[in-house]
């Protein structure tokens, strides 16, 4: 029997998708995680990123996480589940502490944490992560594990992550109507990073910039330590929208139109070619230049881009990105994407699909629409691997659901 899967469950603007994995490779630093199963539901009931509807994000996620168990064969009680949007805060906050004897142990560690982590937040508002930034012992900087060390005085950076009450409240909810428990929430753009950056990168300075339907996520690291976090509402559905104006034809058609045939940069594009799209009225056929929707889309993404660096360089850390740029989210899988985003920001840019510390089904992940969900269950797999805690028991979750099915069948 297995007691080490990990569950993770992203319910993004247009899809919910889970994704479940068994930890494997214990003895390496970094987890490795053997992908079983992913699964995917439209998304009702969400807008930007916030239920709005409790029962109709219910079924998504019920659908989401079923499709994944029985991909994999195996059922799972609980999910480290994303959470996202403009609530999101983040802020960074020190703490002190005397080291009790020469040697710094766990305990000062915890203590320190404990300090820094006691900031006073509103009654609305809720811890999502405190994330140990770096330690200082006796006025020595730049210290990333101080346990063994000598010293007097422990100080620690923490960045502290909160989120709406509320938001984190219909979340639950959501997830405990469908039979399933929240190990934790996690900030889905820290488990987008932790699927697509790499340690170097996030040493030399990087910007992670996850483009999906309604949200586009930036979180930026430099010398290993988080610096920014930060959500702009607009995503690729504002493409698609542009594509139902300029050529006259429904959402799903544009969105099709947009997958099938967008181009990032309308250069990219043989000026002969057209594509055949669905007339004004059923049954009818008309043909597009291709780049033309290639225009629609470099346009609004340009402008997309844009906002991205402005905020970026308002906070002083475009300079910062020696590593450059780094795109996921379902829009990053727009071709010419990454030659757009050099011409932006100027810096290297790569596109960032899940795949590094997977094994099984991994190619079933390697698309940048599921690095959130890829992320929230290698999150997962890391806190496993450091409490040995936060995998899923089989008791409840597979006895409950065997026992149905033998009733059902008896
Ligand atoms: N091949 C493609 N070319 C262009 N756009 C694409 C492609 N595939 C998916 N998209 C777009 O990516 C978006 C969905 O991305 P993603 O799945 O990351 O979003 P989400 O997680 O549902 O939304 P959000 O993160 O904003 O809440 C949609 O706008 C979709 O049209
Ligand atoms: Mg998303």
């Amino acid at each position: 029997m297995r007691s080490n899967l990990i569950a993770g469950l992203d319910i993004g603007t247009t899809k919910t998708c889970a994704v479940i994995g068994e930890l494997v490779g214990e003895s390496r630093r970094r987890p490795e995680l053997k992908i079983l199963g992913v699964g995917q539901a439209r998304t009702s009931g969400i807008r930007r990123e916030v239920v709005t509807h409790i029962e109709e994000t219910t079924e998504s996620i019920r659908k989401a996480i079923e499709e994944a168990e029985l991909m994999a064969g195996v059922s799972v009680d609980r999910v480290y589940a994303g959470i996202g949007g403009e609530h999101i805060q983040a802020q960074s906050s020190m703490g002190v502490v005397a080291v009790g004897d020469d040697e710094i142990t766990r305990k000062d560690l915890d203590r320190v944490h404990e300090v820094a982590r006691a900031v006073a937040l509103p009654p609305d508002r809720e811890l999502l992560h405190a994330i140990p930034q770096e330690y200082v012992v006796d006025h020595q900087s730049g210290i990333k594990d101080p346990i063994g060390m000598s010293g007097t005085r422990l100080e620690t950076e923490v960045y502290l992550v909160t989120g709406a009450s509320p938001s984190a409240n219909n979340l639950r909810k959501a997830v405990s109507r469908a039979g399933y428990r929240i190990q934790a929430l996690v900030l889905g753009t820290l488990a987008s990073a932790r699927a697509v950056l790499t340690e170097d990168e996030k040493e030399v300075g990087v910007a992670m910039v996850e483009i999906g339907a309604a949200t586009t996520q930036i979180a930026v690291y430099f010398e290993g330590k988080i610096r920014h976090v930060g959500v702009l509402p607009v995503g690729g559905d504002r493409l698609t929208n542009d594509l139902v104006k300029g050529l006259s034809i429904p959402f799903g058609e544009a969105q099709r139109a947009k997958e099938q045939y967008g181009v990032a940069i309308a250069q990219l594009v043989d000026p002969q070619e057209t594509v055949e799209l669905p007339g004004p009225s059923p049954g009818q056929k008309r043909h597009v230049a291709r780049e033309l929707i290639a225009h629609v889309v470099e346009q609004r993404l340009d402008e997309i881009f844009g906002l991205v660096r402005d905020e970026l360089e308002e906070r002083e850390l475009l300079s910062q990105l020696g590593a450059g740029v780094v795109l996921t989210g379902g829009t990053a899988a727009l071709h010419g994407v990454v030659e757009m985003g050099q011409q932006v920001f100027a810096a290297p840019v790569r596109a960032g699909v899940p795949g590094e510390g997977l094994t099984g089904l991994a190619d079933s992940v390697r698309r940048p629409r599921f690095s959130t969900v890829t992320g929230l269950a290698l999150f997962g797999a890391d806190r496993f691997h450091e409490t040995g805690e936060g995998a899923s028991t089989l008791s409840s979750g597979i006895v409950s659901k065997v026992g149905a099915w033998i009733r059902e069948f008896f």
